[in-house]
C-alpha cells in the first residue's frame, strides 16, 4: 500500500507487438496492469494502488519522450524506438521478447546499388537510424524518405530503392518479393528509465528491475 511520502512510480508502455509479452511479464512480477487493455474504456492511465504505480499505454515513439520528461518513470519499448528517437534516458534492460532486426531490403537487383555505393533512395520508419547506418558507417549519400508504415511499397511502387525497417519472420518481405540486404542490428524490447528517477528511486526501481530480470 502506498502511504507515508512514497510517490507513484509511472509505467509508460508502448502499444502494439509488445503488448502482450509485457503484460505477461508484468503478471509474473506481481504486478497487475491488464485494465490497460481494457478495450471497453476510453481512460488512458491506470493505477495499482498496493503498489504504488501507474501505467499508460502510448505510441511507441512517445515512450522515450515521456521517460525523458520524467512524465513516466520507466518505459518498455523496442529497441529500434529508442535509437530512433536518441533520448537522454538510461536503457537499463534487455527483456529478450520482441526479437526482430533492423535490414537494409529491397529487390534482389538492389544488391548492386548498394556495392556501388550508389546514390539511391532509401524510405524507412526510421530516418535516423538509417542516416546512421548510411552515412557513418557505410559513408554513402543517400536521400532519405520518411514513411509512417507499409514501408515495403516504396521499392514496390518505385517510390524507393530500398528500405530500411524491421524485419521479424521476413514473411511481409517474401510476399511483396523483396530480401535483406543488409542486416544493421539486432532488436528486442528494452527497459529505459528517467535518468533523476533513477537517482530518486533507486531501490524501488531497483527492485522493479530485479523482479523483471527474474521473471524473464
Ligand atoms: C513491421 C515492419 C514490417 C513487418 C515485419 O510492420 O515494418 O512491415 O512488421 O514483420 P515480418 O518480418 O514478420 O513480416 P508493422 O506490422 O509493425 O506495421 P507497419 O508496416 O504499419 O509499420
Amino acid at each position: 500500500m502506498i502511504g507515508g511520502d512514497m510517490r507513484y512510480l509511472t509505467f509508460a508502455l508502448g502499444k502494439g507487438r509488445l503488448v502482450k509479452d509485457t503484460m505477461e511479464l508484468l503478471n509474473k512480477c506481481g504486478i497487475e496492469c491488464e485494465e490497460v487493455l481494457d478495450k471497453k474504456t476510453r481512460k488512458l492511465i491506470f493505477t495499482n494502488e498496493e503498489l504504488g504505480l501507474k501505467f499508460f499505454l502510448a505510441k511507441g515513439p512517445d515512450v522515450p519522450t515521456y521517460v525523458e520528461y520524467g512524465a513516466a518513470d520507466i518505459g518498455i519499448v523496442g529497441a529500434d524506438t529508442i535509437l530512433e528517437e536518441n533520448r537522454r534516458v538510461y536503457e537499463v534492460l534487455d527483456l529478450g521478447f520482441g526479437k526482430c532486426r533492423m535490414c537494409v531490403c529491397g529487390p534482389h537487383d538492389a544488391k548492386s546499388l548498394l556495392e556501388h555505393r550508389e546514390m539511391i533512395r532509401v524510405a524507412s520508419k526510421y530516418p535516423n537510424i538509417a542516416k546512421d547506418y548510411f552515412f557513418n558507417k557505410k559513408h554513402q549519400t543517400v536521400d532519405i524518405i520518411k514513411l509512417n508504415g507499409s514501408v515495403e511499397l516504396g521499392p514496390i511502387v518505385n517510390l524507393s530503392d530500398v528500405i530500411v525497417d524491421i524485419v521479424e519472420t521476413g514473411s511481409t518481405l517474401r510476399e511483396n518479393g523483396l530480401e535483406v540486404l543488409e542486416e544493421i542490428c539486432p532488436l528486442s524490447a528494452r527497459v529505459i528509465v528517467n535518468q533523476v528517477s533513477m537517482q530518486m528511486e533507486t531501490e524501488r526501481i531497483r527492485k522493479l528491475i530485479n523482479a523483471m530480470k527474474e521473471n524473464l
